[in-house]
């Protein structure tokens, strides 16, 4: 008999064909009536895998009494109540390390195409208006103050790659890190006064959203927003407003607080570079992510250590 575990997105072919030979997989992603498919299913479920983002809701979760695993493919935990999990006696895994690099691309990409406008001249010249509509200059990438929210493994990739563009990074964490070499600024707020750009690289097991108004006020006119973390660590409304009204010059956003909702105010805006939450989304680390994922299930099945086991 196989063990029976529960997908709640899809993962590349060459992972789910490797879960298939090993497991009964379903799909919940799949069901016309998932109510009626988590009735006929849950029961016998002793594994999910599933996506940081999407996470796995105790009302889903209660609805698996046999359920040993969460695995997330993913390094964010916000959306799995870890203290719930450990009530059930569930083991909560991610795939640390992996994506670091492809996070910290994705918010140097964002931050060069915001500041550079390059999404605005790619649909000027698309459009044919090249030689007939002049943009207006853009904002220089080098040289800048960049403030990274949270020095973890993604926020250290960041400055790295800052660093390379000469740029003068601070941070702010929940602790000073005083042998990582950047300047420590302890308020979030006084970070978003000296920094050209902000990039959000921080967990959000909190959940409440940091930047606020008031930070996005002390960002200022000149400065801009990068967050490839969590969209529930903005006030999206006041980003919005912030953006449209000149608070803040412009902004890349990979994640929302309520995806695949997008606030439609910021699709007219040049200022702002959208993505569809695709940070980690590169063949070779989704390939990656996915192997972590079969380890732990094959760890946890077997009575194994598991690799990147979430403590609480
Ligand atoms: C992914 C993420 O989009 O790691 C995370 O927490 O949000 C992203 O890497 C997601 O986990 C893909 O399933």
């Amino acid at each position: 008999m196989m063990i029976d575990i529960l997908l709640t997105q899809p993962v590349p072919a060459a992972i789910d064909a490797r879960l298939q030979a090993s497991y009964t997989v379903h799909r919940l992603y799949e069901a016309a009536d998932p109510e009626a498919f988590l009735a006929a299913v849950g029961p016998r479920i002793r594994g999910v895998v599933t996506g940081g983002a999407k996470g796995l809701s105790n009302a889903i979760m209660d609805r698996l009494p046999a359920l040993e695993i969460i695995a997330i493919s993913g390094i964010g935990t916000d959306a799995v109540d870890l203290v719930h999990a450990r009530q059930r006696g569930v083991h909560v895994t991610t795939t640390p390390g992996v994506l670091t690099d492809d996070v910290a691309d994705m918010a140097m990409g964002l931050l060069i195409m915001t500041l550079r406008d390059l999404a605005t001249g790619d649909r000027l010249v698309r459009a044919g208006r090249w030689g007939s509509v002049a943009q207006p200059l853009a904002r220089k990438v080098s040289d800048i103050h960049l403030g990274i929210v949270g020095l973890g493994r993604v926020g250290h990739a960041i400055a790295r790659r800052a660093q390379s563009f000469n740029m003068t990074v601070h941070y702010t964490d929940l602790h000073e890190q005083p042998t990582s070499g950047y300047r420590f600024v302890p308020e979030l707020i006084g970070l978003a006064r000296c920094s050209d750009v902000l990039v959000l690289a921080a967990s959000a097991d909190q959940g409440r959203a940091i930047v606020t108004e008031e930070v996005l006020q002390a960002l200022g006119p000149d400065g801009y927003l990068i967050n490839v973390a969590r969209g529930k660590l903005v006030d999206e409304p006041a980003l919005v407003a912030a953006l449209a009204n000149g608070t803040i010059a412009g902004a890349g956003l990979d994640v929302f607080a309520d995806e695949p909702h997008v606030p439609e105010a910021l699709f007219g805006m040049d200022n702002v570079v959208l993505q569809p939450h695709r940070a980690s989304a590169t063949e070779q680390t989704r390939l990656a992510m996915g192997e972590i994922v079969l380890k732990n299930l094959q760890a946890c099945f077997s009575r194994a250590p598991l690799l990147g086991a979430v403590t609480i």
